[in-house]
């Protein structure tokens, strides 16, 4: 049987791919700190693990992820949070916050489990569309993620002589509670249903580069090879609202 670890396991996309993963027959150790949520899946499936920690704690991290009874071949380092900045108005909590759970936890959890990756391995990093070009509020989710991105493909380069294979996602807007909390208008929006089937279509391919959904990702993509000046022009008319 083969084996997915998922971070972010307990809500939104996470929640998704864990359960197509465990109704493929997968074993699936999901990962996050919904101790309800996590115990409802153990009873659902005798096909899951579970881990309950913080990623924001390197030790917390490093202990729950020793406590994992089996092998994953797939790797899919997906929590995160999204928090937006108000008129420019820079708030260092919010940053730390932000940088703790979306960089720092990411960094505890590949930490945590790295010595346990093995050639043939897929390493998954979900990332963001927002890395690629600024987008409005998103001072700090924005710039985790572009570090997130980039730590991810130095990543990709690093781990492949040892045939461990890295692949980054860039979602655009996807329907989960991290977004139920949004007030503008969310351009081409799709249901978590549709992020798991491109995510895990993806890591079968092993694309590098994972976007999803792919008119909202191309233009953004593309706005992103223009001057800044057109490409902030360019954004407020998309995301207006
Ligand atoms: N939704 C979108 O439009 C969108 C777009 C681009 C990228 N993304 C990225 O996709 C990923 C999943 O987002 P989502 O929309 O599915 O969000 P979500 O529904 O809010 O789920 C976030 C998941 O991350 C976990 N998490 C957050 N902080 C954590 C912490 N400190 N320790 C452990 N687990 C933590 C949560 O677990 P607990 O609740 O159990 O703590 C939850 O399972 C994130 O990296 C997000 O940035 C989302």
């Amino acid at each position: 049987m083969k084996t997915v670890l998922i971070t972010g396991a307990t809500s939104g996309i996470g929640f998704q791919l864990a359960l197509d993963y465990l109704n493929q027959g997968w074993h699936v150790v999901a990962c996050g700190r919904n101790e309800k949520l996590l115990s409802s899946l153990q009873s659902a499936y005798p096909n899951a693990e579970t881990l309950q920690f913080d990623i924001t704690k390197a030790a917390e991290t490093r202990q729950a992820m020793s406590q994992m009874q089996s092998k994953p071949s797939v790797w899919i380092f997906n929590a995160g949070n999204c928090e937006y900045i108000e008129n420019g108005h820079l708030d260092s909590e919010l940053l730390r916050r932000v940088f703790d759970t979306n960089f720092m936890g990411l960094v505890n959890s590949i930490e945590s489990t790295q010595d346990r990756f093995e050639r043939g391995d897929s390493v998954v990093v979900v990332g963001s569309i927002s890395s690629e070009v600024a987008l409005p509020r998103a001072e700090a989710y924005g710039a985790s993620k572009a570090a997130v991105s980039y730590l991810a493909r130095t990543l990709q380069v690093t781990l492949k002589p040892k045939g461990i294979h890295v692949s980054v996602v860039y979602p655009g807007f996807v329907e989960t509670p991290l977004t139920d909390k949004n007030t503008f208008d969310m351009p081409m929006i799709v249901s978590a249903e549709h992020a798991s089937t491109a995510i895990r279509k993806g890591i079968e391919k092993r694309t590098p580069h994972i976007y999803f959904p792919s008119r909202f990702t191309s233009i953004l993509r593309l706005i992103g090879l223009l001057p800044y000046r057109w490409q902030n022009a360019l954004t407020a008319k998309l995301l207006k609202g």
